[in-house]
């Protein structure tokens, strides 16, 4: 995806763009619907694949996986066969188990610092004193990485690990759950994303 917006001036009709920078859409998926994936599904990414190293077996931790960035990165860290545990609100409680979670807390009832231990990788994508929190129930050695370009926290320990503070994309309108391109494996086959609302 070319630096988006400012780089390449993105909301011009044509833009130049590195080829590296570039994919094909799947034919499954219509413009609106693969639009909606590439700087959530990046930042996601980048977060738990490219510096977390997520692998078969770890425990993720999802703060906001009810988010934009939250929802997908649930489904990547699904399909590299991690047991996944979310901190959505209740309301979004069906939607964060639609795309995979095995472990779903509700962050408004319940402190996540008392319900979970032993993470091998926690994505941070709402800020706050979630950093600082969060090194409570990693395991040693296990990797905190956040979407947030500032955290609360004055701690060096957690301010380092930003992963993704570029740009500020925006989610499409509406529940993410509902744009979601949902990813069933990490060969690049995305499911078909059931959208709603997205036209
Ligand atoms: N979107 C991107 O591509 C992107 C890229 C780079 C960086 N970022 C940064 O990442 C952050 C998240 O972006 P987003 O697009 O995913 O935002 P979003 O769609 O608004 O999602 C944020 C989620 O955080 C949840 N939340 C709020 N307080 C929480 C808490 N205390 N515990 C657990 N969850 C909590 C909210 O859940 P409820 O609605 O259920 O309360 C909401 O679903 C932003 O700071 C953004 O700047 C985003």
């Amino acid at each position: 995806m070319p630096l988006f917006p400012r780089a390449v001036s993105a909301y011009a009709e044509v833009v130049p763009a590195p080829a590296l920078h570039l994919a094909h859409k799947p034919a499954s998926h219509s413009h609106v619907e693969a639009a909606a994936l590439p700087v959530v599904g990046l930042t996601a990414w980048q977060g738990l694949v490219d510096l977390g190293g997520v692998s078969e077996g770890d425990r993720v931790l999802v703060h906001g996986g009810g988010g934009g960035v939250g929802h997908v990165a649930i489904q990547i860290a699904k399909a590299f066969g991690a047991h996944v545990i979310a901190t959505p609100s209740g309301s979004k409680r069906e939607c964060v188990e639609g795309v995979g979670a095995d472990e779903v807390i509700d962050y408004k009832a319940v402190d996540f610092t008392d319900a979970v231990r032993d993470i091998d990788v926690a994505l941070d994508t709402i800020g706050g004193d979630a950093a600082e929190r969060s090194l409570e129930v990693l395991r040693p050695g296990g990797h905190f990485m956040t979407a947030i370009a500032e955290t609360r926290s004055s701690s060096p320990r957690t301010r380092r690990p930003a992963c993704a503070s570029a740009a500020s994309p925006s989610t499409p309108a509406g529940s993410p759950c509902e744009v979601s391109p949902n990813l069933s494996n990490r060969a690049g086959s995305p499911r078909r994303p059931t959208s709603e609302g997205t036209g």
